[in-house]
């Protein structure tokens, strides 16, 4: 029995992959992914996925409350934990070019019931994530709505019991009527992109591409407008002196970082297209740390930015890039150049972020059904999580399923539990993957490896206790979310995946393995 959850997944060494040519077969012959995908496919889906609500929206509350200007420390803190994740990524995902990203990189290495275990709170990084991202995009669709209300002389903004989640969280953890309806806005842009991801691979990353593009320009503009408008005299006294608990000091720096570890996540995402990648064993690692590399640049001047723009105990709201606009705007006459410079640059801002959380939900989306269709490939879920469109060759089902819940779960819940859900998600699913690694390279070392981490004795650990670090800030505080949900999944696992596992199917009949 134990040997059985602890089953690996064989691997054999992947050849090189040609433009097009699939090497996942579709379940019993049906269509099966395309590989399409280019290098900077991948690293827009990587920005894409990245930038969004963890700079947008919860950047403010991180200095406001944990860090004070020292947040950039914040966020190199985060970056490390996550390039050291990212390095082990890169070198899985260009040897195992799959759509199951830690999942199936686990599978590989530890076993069935550690992998069941990695897919199943991958579910918290994805669809949850969408769902996080999409709540931030409704506050700021609010934003743009009263700023065109201003500017029309028509009420457009939505009342708020249209435009809020109706349940909510307790300090004592326990769940709250909040009196509002829910929140149509964030579950209409999760349709709306739901339908794109259903539509196909290509379409969503040339979506993707132009958003990006637009989102990396708002953030270079902003910065390189607000520069002159710092006022160093902000970044003093640099950290803060600790006020009690984690607000301020090192403590804070701590807390904040594994707040705004929520700003980095979606990276890992990329290797859910590996599936879909033209040369992965090349383009993979370029992807993953190409950026990450971009973004962690982008987070660490625009932290340095915001808190030199205004006093950090202001930027406590949803909207700090946008508030630290305001303030600078307040100590500016009217009329004047600068004054109407700033003004456009907010409009910009809120058009910029709206555009940016958008294409997280999208890449989030996209992640999601292509991780549900491996664990379906493998007998884990049903069938039909792993069934491809005939035409547009996508996980259509599973892409439905997904966008459903996500949507509901949107449309329900607050940011602030929903964002911590999925920071402890995938903080399980990195750490999980730092130590895969280091197991395959002692129990497979002759498998070629096109990426590897470098002094993976050191990385790999490193990688993996860091991650466990910032897991254990949040979990401290959401145990008993995370608890019910690992109980959901093995039950799920042990009255299904247990029972159709192909590879004990196929272990228990002794066909050879390939
Ligand atoms: N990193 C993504 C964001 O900040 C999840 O929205």
């Amino acid at each position: 029995m134990i040997k059985q959850l602890f089953a690996t997944h064989p691997i054999s060494a992947t050849g090189h992959v040609a433009a097009g040519e699939p090497i996942e077969g579709g379940l019993g012959g049906e269509a099966s992914l395309k590989r399409v995908l280019t290098a900077r496919h991948l690293v827009m889906l990587g920005i894409g996925a990245v930038i969004g609500a963890g700079i947008f929206v919860l950047t403010g509350t991180a200095a406001a409350q944990f860090a004070g200007p020292a947040l950039v420390l914040s966020f190199i803190f985060a970056g490390i934990a996550c390039a050291l994740a990212g390095l082990c990524y890169a070198e899985f995902a260009a040897m195992l070019p799959v759509s199951g990203s830690a999942y199936s990189y686990t599978y590989a290495t530890l076993g069935e019931v550690v992998a069941w275990f990695v897919g199943w709170n991958l579910v918290l990084e994805y669809l949850f994530a969408a769902s996080t991202v999409a709540v931030g995009w409704s506050g700021y669709f609010n934003e743009l709505l009263k700023m065109l209300s201003g500017l029309l002389g028509i009420p457009l903004a939505l009342p708020a019991s249209l435009a809020s989640a109706p349940f909510g969280f307790n300090d004592a953890g326990h769940l709250i009527a909040t009196g509002h309806i829910f929140n149509l806005p964030a579950v209409a842009i999760v349709a709306a992109i739901g339908w794109l991801c259903y539509r196909g691979i290509s379409e969503s990353a040339t979506v993707n591409a132009v958003i990006v593009a637009i989102k990396v320009i708002v953030i270079l503009v902003f910065l390189a407008v607000t520069y002159q408008y710092i006022n160093p005299a902000h970044w003093h006294p640099f950290i803060p002196a600790n006020e009690g608990g984690t607000h301020y000091g090192w403590p804070g720096i701590l807390r904040a970082a594994s707040l705004v570890f929520f700003a980095y996540i979606g990276f890992d995402a990329v290797s859910t297209a590996a599936g879909e990648a033209k040369n992965p064993q090349r383009d993979m690692p370029i992807g993953i740390l190409g950026s990450l590399v971009i973004c962690t640049i982008l987070y660490i001047l625009m932290a340095a930015a915001l808190t030199g723009l205004a006093p950090y105990k202001e930027l406590n709201t949803a909207e700090p890039v946008a508030t630290a606009l305001n303030y600078v705007l307040g100590t500016l006459h009217a009329g004047t150049a600068g004054f109407t410079v700033l003004t456009a640059l907010k409009g910009f801002v809120v058009l910029g972020a709206l555009l940016g959380l958008s294409s997280v939900i999208l890449v989030m989306m996209m992640g999601q059904p292509r991780i549900f269709y491996t664990m379906s490939q493998d007998g884990l879920l049903p069938k039909p999580f792993g069934r491809v469109h005939k035409k547009y060759r996508t996980p259509h089902l599973g892409t439905v399923i997904v966008g459903v819940i996500a949507a509901v779960l949107a449309g329900l819940f607050p940011v602030d539990v929903l964002g911590d859900v999925v920071s402890m998600g995938t903080l399980l699913a990195f750490a999980t993957v730092c130590i895969g690694v280091l197991v395959l390279r002692k129990t497979r070392p002759e498998l070629p490896r096109s990426f590897r981490v470098p002094v993976p004795w050191i990385i790999c650990p490193l990688g993996a206790i860091v991650c466990l670090g910032l897991f254990w800030q949040v979990f401290a505080v959401r145990w008993y979310l995370l608890i019910s949900w690992i109980i959901i999944g093995f039950l799920i696992y042990g009255f299904y995946g247990f029972r159709h596992s192909r590879l004990r199917a196929r272990n228990a009949s002794s066909v050879p393995q390939e």
